[in-house]
């Protein structure tokens, strides 16, 4: 393995020295207990990724779990330096907090890391990337890159193709978010919550603030200055950080919905040249990693469920949005796996980038 960057500052630099030659490699997976983790181990054996060795890592909590992975059972450990040592890469599916704590030590072990919280994303020295969108920020070697909030590159999958041709000045994405968004436990609440309204019981909210079971409420995360909750303000930073223009006008309202898994964005997109939905639907089907669903072969607008467990974004009900600028504007209907796109199959595809470059 090559050196480690002399000099990284303040915990660690931002590039790594090319492993070319390297045929296979030691990938840790952090937070494998967890419902973004149990993914990218999936999607590693599903891929084929060149992999020499999979080392799985969980709090004490899960720590002892086991997972099949390529024919061979693994139990996921607490992180320690001497297991973490000698990784190729490490993609972190776990909270920013442990993020944060665990980044210098990856650095300093020349572990080139994805990272799925948001401890990373605003920073500009470490690229935010959807690689079918911005992977042009991975060619200079980052040694950290962080992978995007999961509603923002859910939505971004369908406007940047757009954006390339027509030029975005104004983006309004009203959210429906699945509870697994908020993780296993997201999942387990609303299961637990169905089943006690089976039986008879009380529903109440424990990780949610209130019943999600046959509910709808704004997105859970904190409250911000201006209203906003943290989800909006993600959904706005970074879709202008990953498409490269600051001053794109968005609007957002991220909702919570009593769905398992998959997130779907009605999004509103005005642009500043002509563009028709007949158009829009042809940039879409020949975009990388969107699947259009035409509504006029008689198939149904999609829906979390027919996305669950895609890879692809769906995308349908491209129209004419009548509330913006004439012949600019554009209502569509999008919905992706957030666990998947939205997060560790973005995080594996960074990867493979990063070996292929
Ligand atoms: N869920 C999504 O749709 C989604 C989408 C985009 C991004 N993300 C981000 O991806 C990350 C993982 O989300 P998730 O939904 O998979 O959450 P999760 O289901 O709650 O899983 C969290 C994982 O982190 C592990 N963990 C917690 N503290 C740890 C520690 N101190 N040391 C080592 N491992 C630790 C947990 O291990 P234990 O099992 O031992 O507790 C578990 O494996 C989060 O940062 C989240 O914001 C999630």
């Amino acid at each position: 393995m090559s050196g480690v960057n002399a000099g990284a500052s303040p915990a660690f630099s931002t590039t790594k020295n090319s492993k070319a030659g390297t045929k296979t490699f030691c990938v840790s997976v952090i937070g494998a207990t967890g419902a973004v983790g149990r993914e990218v181990i999936q999607l590693l054996e599903k891929r084929n990724f060149p992999i020499s060795q999979l080392r799985l890592f969980c709090s004490e909590r899960s720590a002892g779990e086991k997972f099949q992975f390529c024919g061979q059972t693994l139990a996921a450990q607490t992180i320690d330096r001497e297991a973490l040592a000698g990784s190729d890469y490490a993609i972190l599916c776990a909270d920013a907090a442990t993020a944060r704590a665990l980044a210098p030590m990856l650095v300093e072990l020349n572990i080139i890391a994805v990272d799925n919280s948001s401890a990373f994303r605003t920073d500009p020295a470490i690229p935010l990337v959807v690689p079918e969108i911005n992977g042009e920020m991975l060619k200079g070697k980052p040694i950290l890159v962080a992978n995007p909030n999961c509603t923002t590159i859910i939505s971004l999958m369908v406007a940047a193709p757009l954006h390339r041709v027509a030029q975005l000045e104004r983006m309004t994405a009203c959210s429906y978010q699945a509870v697994s968004g908020a993780g296993l436990a997201g999942m387990h609440e609303l299961e637990s919550q169905t089943r006690a309204w089976a039986a008879g019981e009380k529903v109440a909210g424990q990780l949610f603030p209130r019943p999600i079971l046959f509910n709808v409420f704004p997105h859970n995360s904190p409250r911000q200055p201006d209203g906003s909750n943290e989800e909006e303000h993600k959904l706005v930073r970074e879709s202008r950080r990953i498409l490269g223009h600051d001053h794109l006008r968005i609007s957002a309202t991220c909702v919570r919905v009593p769905t398992l898994r998959a997130h779907a964005v009605a999004l509103h997109l005005e642009f500043a040249n002509a563009i028709s939905p007949v158009q829009a639907l042809d940039i879409l089907a020949h975009a990388p990693g969107v699947r259009v669903v035409d509504e006029s072969n008689g198939d149904q607008p999609a829906d979390p469920q027919m996305v669950s467990g895609l890879d692809e974004v769906l995308v349908s009900r491209i129209r004419v949005d009548h509330g913006g600028a004439p012949g600019k504007s554009l209502a569509l209907w999008v919905v992706g796996d957030q666990l998947l796109k939205g997060a560790a199959l973005n995080a594996v595809q960074i990867v493979e980038q990063l070996i292929a470059d």
